[in-house]
């Protein structure tokens, strides 16, 4: 699958590009700046052993399978309103946590309730799926370490959260399905929490386990 990763460059971005590279997956890191782009997935490509690209955020949408928005929330709208004539009809991963530092301990619904639910709006026929939000980056990019989380996968489309669903396993975590994508105001608003729990118990990066399930 070809994945392009829109401020792939960044911290969530540049491990989930290296873990989906190992697992053979063909990964484009997208940038502002192509040229940072590049550097970034040669550096990667390097470290991991990997085979990654790079170059604007342009390039890393354009025949992507999958196109995962790894930009902080700040820049969320105005990243949709710049790729929102190329991902009609795609399968759209967006990761994005709607916090307003400082407070990034408290839960802060967008006008839209989630930053997923607003990326669907923006980009009408796209497929966009929302999950990841209690991964820390701090665990991504060391590749062999074994990250205790679930992943909750939601969107309106059974088909595509079975494609991010993959995407997850590829990762090295269970996903596990969590309906439509109203349910992403729940899951961008517990990041707050556990990054609230990682202060109270000066912990790096807790995340979520779902009990019950066999
Ligand atoms: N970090 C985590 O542990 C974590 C965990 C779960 C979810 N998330 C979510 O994942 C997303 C990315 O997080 P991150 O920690 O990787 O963010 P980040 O490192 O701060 O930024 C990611 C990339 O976004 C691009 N960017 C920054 N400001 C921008 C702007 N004003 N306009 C356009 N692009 C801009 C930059 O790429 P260029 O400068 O190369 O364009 C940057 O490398 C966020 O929405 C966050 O809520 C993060």
């Amino acid at each position: 699958m070809r994945i392009g990763l829109v401020g792939g460059t960044g911290r969530e971005g540049r491990g989930l590009g290296a873990r989906w590279a190992r697992a053979g997956h063909t990964v484009v890191l997208g940038s502002r700046d192509a040229v940072r782009g590049r550097e970034r997935a040669g550096e990667l490509s390097a470290r991991y052993g990997v085979d990654m690209l790079g170059g604007d955020n342009e390039h890393a949408v354009a025949g992507a399978d999958v196109v995962v928005l790894c930009v902080p929330y700040s820049a969320h709208r105005e990243t949709l309103d710049q790729l929102a004539p190329s991902l009609g009809g795609r399968v759209v991963l967006d990761i994005t946590v709607p916090l307003r530092p400082p407070a990034v301990t408290r839960v802060s619904l967008p006008d839209g309730n989630a930053a997923a639910l607003e990326a669907a709006a923006a980009l009408p026929g796209a497929r966009v799926v929302a999950a990841l939000h209690h991964v820390s980056s701090a665990h991504l990019e060391d590749l062999d370490h074994v990250i205790d989380c679930d992943v909750l996968v939601c969107g309106d489309d059974p088909a595509a959260r079975e494609v991010i669903a993959s995407l997850v396993r590829d990762l090295g975590l269970r996903p596990v399905d969590a309906g439509v994508l109203d349910n992403a105001i729940a899951l961008e608003a517990l990041t707050p929490v556990l990054l609230h729990v990682n202060r109270h118990y000066k912990v790096k990066a807790a995340g979520v386990r779902i009990t019950g399930l066999s």
